[in-house]
């Protein structure tokens, strides 16, 4: 076990350190920046279906709903199409309207898990198309899908899923990218820039992944806090969902992911010493808010974790921790931003003494409802 582990203490660290090349993975064959080309062989026949489509619906579960949320804001933003992301287990019971003229993407690491799976197939009989993302090759939802993209990250064997995760961000973002072309809802040097930001990301998350002890000092001061708060907006809005869903699943520690602004309706009420707050606080569009957010928790003496870009002096000098990241693009960021979520969540577990790899009561794929 100690060499399939690559001389990493578990699975999900390894997992976590095969990034820079998983992402690349994803992306090999598929982007050729220097040539300003973006090649998706499995959409290829469907490039009509997709470019004139009425709306693309998300379906997924865990991880992979919150790569589907991510998905919905690069996709309306490039593509200018709706976008609706749907837990595959609410979509499936609810009759949903949903026939001829929507594209149904079903996003899944294992392409097994059984919810998604029958919401694909429900969709599929009322006239949908159906792509897959998904990470194992041959799985069953791979195989009922009219097309997709494979994420190509590797067999994920740590039950919280990591590198699968960065893989369905840099694939969705390939997808989004290749419509807006094909509609030409993007220009060319929008479309040239983000290809080359994609292929700039291996190294950032490189980069991302020497924070590795600091992040294990942090997880150190805050481990034994009973609840945290993950707060983040636009494209990292979803990253602090994950960041939140990490910790829960490795630690067992309370942790919920909120939108920073939607924190004032509820969330505040929890706000005290006590509690750590995790910003994912990247340099975007909706910096300043951020930083309002982050002076109403300072406010009420929050403990404030901040992931920022690096050159952030702001930030840095309010917050009572920062991790920080390369500079990317706000729709590429998220892939970077979540690194040092995923490394707080592991340490937080390992020096509690769990079972990080295998956390209790979770599965690696939920087959059965
Ligand atoms: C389980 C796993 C999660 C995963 C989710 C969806 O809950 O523990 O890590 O995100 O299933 O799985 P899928 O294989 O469909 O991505």
């Amino acid at each position: 076990a100690a060499i399939e582990k690559g001389g990493y203490d578990h699975f999900m660290l390894k997992e976590v350190f095969e990034q820079p090349q998983t992402i690349f993975d994803s992306l090999r064959g598929r982007l050729d920046a220097k040539a300003g080309q973006l090649t998706l062989g499995g959409l290829r026949e469907h490039m009509d279906l997709l470019k004139d489509a009425n709306r693309i619906i998300i379906v997924a579960c865990g991880t992979s709903w919150h790569a589907g949320l991510v998905a919905e804001y690069m996709i309306e933003e490039l593509c200018r199409i709706p976008v609706e992301v749907e837990y595959a287990s609410e979509f499936r019971y609810r009759n949903p309207v949903v026939g001829k003229g929507d594209v149904i993407i079903a996003v899944s690491q294992s392409g097994e898990t059984a919810d998604t799976l029958v919401a694909m197939e429900s969709a599929k009989e009322k006239g949908a198309i159906i792509l897959g993302v998904c990470n194992v090759v041959g799985s069953s939802i791979a195989r009922l899908s009219n097309g997709g993209v494979y994420t190509h990250a590797g067999p994920e064997i740590g039950v919280a899923s990591t590198k699968a995760f960065t893989a369905q961000l840099a694939v969705l973002c390939l997808i989004g990218l290749k419509i807006a072309e094909a509609k030409g809802t993007i220009t060319a040097q929008r479309f040239q820039h983000l290809l080359d930001e994609l292929e700039g990301v291996p190294d950032k998350v490189a980069i991302a992944l020497k924070l590795n002890d600091q992040t294990k000092a942090i997880a150190n001061k805050y481990k034994d806090a009973r609840d945290f708060l993950y707060l983040g907006r636009g494209y990292n809005f979803p990253i602090a969902l994950e960041g939140a869903l990490k910790l829960k699943e490795i630690s067992y520690i309370h942790a919920e992911g909120y939108p920073a602004a939607e924190m004032k309706h509820g969330p505040i009420a929890l706000v005290d010493e006590n509690l750590p707050v995790v910003f994912v606080a990247t340099k975007d569009r909706y910096y300043d808010k951020v930083v309002s957010n982050i002076q109403e928790i300072k406010a009420r003496k929050g403990k404030v974790i901040a992931v920022i870009t690096e050159g952030d002096q702001i930030i840095s000098g309010m917050a009572d921790d920062v991790i920080v990241v390369p500079e990317a693009d706000e729709l590429v960021a998220p892939i970077i931003s979540v690194i040092p979520l995923q490394l707080l969540a592991y340490h937080i577990g390992v020096l509690k003494g769990l079972d990080v790899d295998k956390p209790r009561n979770l599965a690696k794929s939920v087959t059965v409802e």
